[in-house]
């Protein structure tokens, strides 16, 4: 293969532009030519292509967002819309691509795989950790370390103030955000969509840790369940402690990567390359147990996403 493609598509997340690096550097070193393609699929209809050197990466690896800039491309799931894409791959000649985005884009990536037979390898980008295959998608690290962050300071204002927190993360249907931010930031609770929630049991768990000393509670929904503002509201009118809302919202999709997802990026990004060289396609990459793995992408979409149950009783046990 002599000259693939690269787009980020969807949400962005930090560490896509680590990712791009990977993909650009892995790709020059065998030899092969890339061409960034901007907005994600909308710049592949548009034809928005962009040749990529050694120097259009550097000093990104530690910079959120993604250089080739995101969109959503409803367009790409038409007849018409599929036509347009290959037809710019072909007047580029474009051998094989990645595909940097979450699930949505994946579906697009096993559009060109399947049917247009365009070799393509998906990379797991996403801040909400809702891909099954995986254990992790990129970004998904930093954005935690974000809300932890913001956590931190609604703990101290809240202690102060002897209130309840109600602290809104994203993840669209999946709740590893939350689950994840609660855990690691102490909360008391997390309503996530996975598990269904009862607010009476939360106004006694809130009462018992009161009476055993506690000055404060956070408790971390994810979006998929309700806003901040709406579960705030019902829980202000069954407690008498004074509860306060704050949605954390895009912030939490910004930032400088960490050093977990620069890895992953740098994984991510080689292994993908690595796989184009080697003549294969329709593959998607990820991480499991600790290794870097790669798995035919039919089968990695089709796989449902499960709640980590052991994760959410841990921080039953040892929150209050
Ligand atoms: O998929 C990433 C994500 O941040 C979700 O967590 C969230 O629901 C959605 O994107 C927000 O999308 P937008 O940036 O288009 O408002």
């Amino acid at each position: 293969m002599k000259r693939i493609g690269l787009l980020t598509s969807g949400g962005d997340a930090p560490g896509m532009n680590a990712a791009i690096r990977a993909v650009v550097r892995t790709a020059i070193y065998f030899g092969m030519e890339v061409y960034g393609i901007e907005r994600g699929y909308a710049g592949l209809l548009n034809d928005e292509i962009v040749p990529m050197e050694m120097r259009s990466v550097s000093n990104i690896v530690q910079c959120g967002g993604t250089k080739l800039r995101t969109a959503r491309c409803l367009e790409m799931l038409t007849k018409e819309g599929q036509e347009r894409a290959v037809a710019t791959l072909n007047k580029h000649g474009i051998e094989g691509l990645v595909v940097i985005g979450g699930d949505g884009s994946f579906r697009g990536a096993r559009v060109l795989s399947e049917q247009y037979g365009v070799p393509t390898i998906g990379i797991p980008g996403t801040i909400d950790n809702d891909l099954e295959y995986t254990d992790y998608t990129l970004g998904f690290d930093t954005a935690v370390n974000t809300c932890l962050d913001i956590i931190n300071k609604l703990r101290d204002t809240m202690t102060s103030h002897e209130r309840i927190s109600v602290v809104e993360v994203m993840g669209r249907h999946c709740g590893d955000i939350a689950l994840y931010s609660g855990i690691a930031s102490g909360a008391e609770i997390i309503v996530v969509p996975e598990i269904a929630f009862d607010i009476e049991e939360i106004v006694s768990k809130i009462n018992h840790s009161r009476a055993n000393g506690k000055h404060s509670n956070i408790i971390v929904i994810a979006e998929g369940v309700m806003g901040a503002e709406q579960f705030a509201k019902q829980l202000q009118s069954v407690t008498s402690y004074s509860v306060r809302p704050t949605c954390i919202g895009h912030v939490q999709r910004g930032g400088s990567p960490s050093m977990a997802d620069r890895m992953l990026a740098a994984q991510f990004g080689n292994k993908a390359v690595r796989l184009l060289a080697e003549g294969k396609g329709n593959r998607v990459v990820g991480i499991r147990n600790n290794q870097i793995i790669d798995m035919d992408i039919i089968e990695a979409v089709s796989m449902k996403k499960t709640f980590n149950h052991e994760l959410y009783e841990t921080l039953q046990m040892i929150s209050m």
